[in-house]
């Protein structure tokens, strides 16, 4: 059974509490999308948000950040209380470093792809991450249409990790519900994001429910 990471990018702000208590027994992680209006065209929350939400949830912290040259931001994500944190490598010259300083903070470090970046280009981090993120839209909004060509990404980072006996989970992100999961599930992830299925709902936990039947 998938693992999953609701997205407050669509949750209601002025209730984000409230929100978030609809979701915390249902799931494991907490998805938090951190954007630039530079590396992605969005603006949305920084490690403030990290900071106000840490204390009202168990769940793992699991910072996706959207951000260009994501190094000038990373301890203050770690010192808001983050538990993941993921950096794309289309957003850094220098992802090894950006992983080294997560890693440094004694956080869980993450690397993300685009739809458009081939696995190769991540291959020489895969020994050092505890998660790879593997975007099925491409970044910058709730609510797109998932793209199943990235789901050949998926198996291709399974094989990876099984060849070379590295054991980094596997999140997929964008347009996940309870039908596309299933394609991603079993080509080898194991996180799943969602955000508009889940909280455009009236009830959350129900849609969450329904992907974990969908990976039975
Ligand atoms: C997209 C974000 C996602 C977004 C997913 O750029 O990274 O985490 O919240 O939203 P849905 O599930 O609506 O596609
Ligand atoms: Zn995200």
């Amino acid at each position: 059974m998938i693992k999953l990471a609701p997205s407050i990018l669509s949750a209601d702000y002025v209730n984000l509490q409230r929100d978030i208590e609809k979701i915390e027994k249902d799931s494991e992680y907490l998805h938090i999308d951190i954007m630039d209006g530079s590396f992605v065209p969005s603006i949305s929350y920084g490690p403030g948000w990290v900071k106000a939400i840490r204390p009202i949830s168990n769940l793992i912290l699991d910072v996706h950040m959207m951000v260009q040259n994501p190094e000038r931001y990373i301890n203050d994500f770690a010192d808001a209380g983050a538990d993941l944190i993921g950096v794309h490598v289309e957003a850094t010259p220098h992802i090894h470093r950006a992983l080294q300083m997560i890693k440094n903070k004694g956080v869980k470090a993450e690397v993300v792809i685009n739809p458009g970046t081939p696995v190769e280009a991540i291959k020489p981090v895969l020994y050092m991450v505890d998660q790879v993120l593997v975007m099925t839209v491409n970044p910058g909004f709730g609510g797109q249409k998932f793209l199943p060509e990235t789901v050949k990404k998926i198996k291709q980072l399974d094989d990876l990790k099984k060849a070379n006996g590295c054991n980094f989970d596997i999140e997929i992100d964008g347009g996940v519900n309870n039908e596309t999961v299933k394609s991603a599930y079993e080509a080898g992830a194991t996180v799943a994001v969602a955000g508009s299925y889940v909280f455009n709902a009236d009830n959350p936990s129900e849609r969450i429910e329904a992907i974990k039947q969908a990976t039975k």
